[in-house]
């Protein structure tokens, strides 16, 4: 959307019912929160303003000139800290542009906003909380407040009360009910709740005891469920009921699945205590399902579900790979974020990486962003990534209530390389759009096996370097290629990427690496003006299939009152279930 451009917020005037209900079942400041000092529209800053201007004489920008014109170029827009090293010259910029990225931030006031989510302050203003997932993994003894009251001794103890109860697990002294050791850990949480879970997993399996066997549900559709316990035999496996609210439709409906499955082996209800522990805020509701609260790791209104997989909700992390793993990553998180605490923005990898995104997005139009682990057990980096950016800054309404002119968060999609080169990479070279992209590498590998990882690093950097420089016809033509096959084999180049180039795959690179997305995440936030960290958009989905709930499954005929086409799909799938239309 060009800058400047005003949309109206149809369900703001639409849906003004189920908006009020959403209103009360979620929390909610009471009265309007007071606009904060960094409110403000990025549009009508100085250094937008030359951006724009500056972003019409970039549109002739060519990566080839640029790295011909500074034989430096490729190592002056690089920052380095914390073992990673982050190459941000293959974006078309130049360090002009820099500047007036870093004077936006500036203006932007990012870094009183900045100040204000380490002191505790309530900037998530629509939900009345701080937001201090920093808190999660600040050293022990260190003080953070959140009304007058210091978090960190809450934060571990917590984390001691896992660390102790992950220990019993991993020396297989946790029994089942009938006195078999646990073995089988099943996640069940959806969002938050699972996608931080699932991708530490994998990411650290390395550094997990493999004698345990790791499942993670979170889909509705039974079938995952299904397959997560087909095998596992209910004497031996502990539940994990991961759940903010505790509410969640997925999460309480999988959870019910999970009590009757287990039940019908162990039969006792005295069973749940050894096999279900619960992880939420909410004692009330762990307690209404049946779980003692003596088997519940709490965590706090200030940690928001996408940042919450360094607090109780990594329960099924530290089980897998250990209290000292754990504390390895928590401390890998902090590395970064002391790092973005205090760097100076021109160094500061979460600022740079954030702006060189505002750049992309904003002046140079492009929608969605790739990010590329070139490291399998990053599988799930990107899905994770999509809820930690979407559901943080895919927003179109700023922090005083005006709708937004600009652009806000890009789609974040992608897989690890090099199977993405072999799918869809196609696109990314050749496409009409140019699609940004982060590659990620790790140097050493994990598993050193004969060229496995010198094929890995010549991919990755291979395609950095065709997406920047590309092919020209009259280079196709040379290679002796027919003229009518030439536009064929010719690639446009000019396509941008940063490279980030990470020491090993650890626990400690992990949690940096993490921290450094979600600083990227609050930085955009700050500037595009929107709270990163309240997620209203998700809520009419769910209003409304709760509403469809019944209609779809009550045996007489309900009284329809949707659109024609909702109408329909009821009836058919009704029908086909053999139910009364
Ligand atoms: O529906 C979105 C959401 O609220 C996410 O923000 C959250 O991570 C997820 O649902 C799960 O929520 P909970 O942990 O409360 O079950």
């Amino acid at each position: 959307m060009p800058a400047g451009k005003t949309r109206t917020n149809p369900i703001a005037t639409t849906r003004k019912s189920a908006s009020a209900k959403v209103a009360k079942a979620s929390g909610v400041a009471s009265t309007a929160p007071k606009i904060p000092a960094w409110n403000g529209s990025p549009i009508k800053t100085k250094a937008w303003k030359a951006l724009d201007q500056h972003a019409k004489a970039a549109r002739k920008f060519e990566l080839r000139a640029l790295f011909a014109k500074d034989a430096r170029r490729g190592t002056k827009l690089t920052a380095e800290a914390l073992g990673i090293r982050l190459d941000y010259s293959k974006n078309v910029l130049d360090s002009a542009t820099m500047k007036l990225l870093f004077a936006l931030a500036k203006e932007r006031n990012v870094v009183a906003k900045r100040a204000a989510m380490f002191k505790g302050e309530k900037i998530n203003m629509m939900e009345e909380r701080a937001v201090l997932h920093v808190a999660l993994r600040a050293p022990r003894g260190s003080v953070i407040k959140v009304d007058g009251k210091d978090v960190v001794a809450d934060v571990h103890a917590v984390l001691d009360r896992m660390g102790a109860f992950a220990k019993q697990i991993r020396a297989r002294k946790w029994l089942g009910f009938t006195g078999k050791p646990i073995k089988n850990i099943v996640n069940i949480g959806i969002g938050g709740s699972d996608l931080g879970p699932v991708m530490a997993y994998e990411a650290l399996k390395s550094f997990s005891d493999r004698a345990l066997t790791m499942r993670f549900v979170s889909n509705v559709d039974g079938n995952d469920f299904y397959e997560a316990t087909q095998d596992l035999n209910p004497e031996e496996t502990l539940f994990v009921v991961s759940s903010k609210t505790f509410t969640t439709l997925e999460t309480m409906t999988n959870a019910k699945t999970a009590r009757d499955w287990s039940l019908a082996t162990l039969k006792d209800p005295k069973s749940v205590a050894r096999h279900f522990v619960a992880v939420s805020t909410n004692a009330e509701k762990v307690t209404e399902f049946g779980i003692d609260t003596a088997n519940m790791f709490g965590f706090w209104d200030w940690v928001g579900g996408r940042y919450s997989m360094d607090s109780a909700i990594g329960l099924s992390t530290m089980i897998a790979v250990g209290p000292q793993h754990f504390a390895e990553m928590l401390a890998g998180f902090h590395d970064m974020d002391e790092h973005f605490r205090t760097t100076p923005q021109e160094h500061n990898l979460p600022m740079i990486l954030a702006l060189v995104g505002i750049w992309n997005r904003n002046f140079r139009e492009h929608a969605t962003v790739a990010v590329l682990p070139y490291c399998h057990y990053l599988h799930r980096f990107s899905a994770y990534l999509q809820q930690l950016e979407m559901e943080s800054n895919g927003k179109q309404t700023q922090l005083d209530g005006n709708p937004v002119a600009w652009d806000t968060c890009p789609a974040i999609w992608g897989e690890p390389g090099t199977n993405g080169q072999h799918a869809f990479y196609q696109m990314i070279h050749q496409g009409t759009s140019p699609v940004p992209c982060d590659f990620i590498l790790f140097e050493k590998p994990l598993h050193d096996l004969g060229a496995h990882q010198d094929m890995l690093t010549a991919n990755v950097l291979a395609q950095t370097e065709a997406l920047a420089f590309g092919k020209t016809r009259s280079e196709v033509l040379a290679e002796g290629v027919p003229s009518w096959l030439a536009p064929h084999k010719t690639f446009p180049g000019n396509r941008p990427t940063n490279l980030m180039l990470c020491a090993a795959l650890s626990p400690r690179a992990l949690g940096r690496l993490i921290a450094l997305y979600e600083h990227k995440v609050f930085v955009q936030g700050a500037i595009w003006n929107v709270n990163s960290f309240d997620q209203w958009g998700v809520e009419l989905g769910k209003v409304l299939a709760n509403r469809i709930i019944p209609e779809v499954s009550a045996t007489a005929a309900p009284k329809l009152a949707h659109d024609s086409s909702t109408n329909a799909a009821i009836g058919h799938y009704r029908k086909s279930r053999g139910r009364a239309n």
